[in-house]
């Protein structure tokens, strides 16, 4: 998944959360997923497909004014994060940070502190592309980077 993805429409997005949420481990907690991408760009429509596709099955609200919201699946604790109030690493300390660490961490505005890419396993970038947008995944971790190549998109024959 070196090349840039193209994302028609939400879909498109939700569709590519999925897949990834399908190359997690049983047990995710203590992944850290960072949604890179402007106001607009499908940081929420992504992680809200993620949960969705692991198995949450009620809404998932906006964490902009709690900054996470939690959500408890058979083996770990899953934590939609957004940093857009965060202005630094110090500031963590006001959403509990050392309390989520054992879960997965889907981060919205990971560019508020640029020391996360440090301790992060996968980086989902979304961007405008015309109508549409284009998403580009790296992996930051060594199982980070093997769960982005090991990402079977749905309706795809893998040959022999
Ligand atoms: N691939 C896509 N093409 C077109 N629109 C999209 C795509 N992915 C998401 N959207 C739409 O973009 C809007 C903003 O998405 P959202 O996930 O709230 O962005 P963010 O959290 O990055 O601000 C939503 O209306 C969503 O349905
Ligand atoms: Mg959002």
């Amino acid at each position: 998944m070196g090349q840039p993805l193209i994302l028609p429409d939400a879909e498109a997005t939700e569709s590519l959360a999925a897949t990834l949420a399908r190359a997690l481990p049983e047990d995710a907690g203590g992944w850290t997923i960072l949604l890179e991408g402007e106001l607009g760009a499908g940081k929420s429509t992504f992680a809200r497909a993620l949960l969705r596709a692991l198995g949450h099955q009620g809404t998932v609200p906006s964490p902009t004014y709690t900054l996470v919201e939690p959500y408890s699946f058979p083996n770990y604790t899953a934590y939609h994060i957004d940093l857009y109030r965060i202005e630094s690493a110090d500031e963590l300390e006001f959403l509990g940070w050392s309390d989520l660490q054992d879960g997965l961490k889907l981060i919205e505005w990971p560019e508020r502190v640029p020391q996360l890419r440090k301790a992060a396993d996968i980086r989902v970038k979304l961007r405008y592309d015309g109508a549409g947008r284009a998403a580009e995944l790296e992996g930051l971790s060594v199982r980070g980077s093997a769960a982005v190549a090991s990402m079977v998109p749905p309706h795809t024959e893998v040959s022999p």
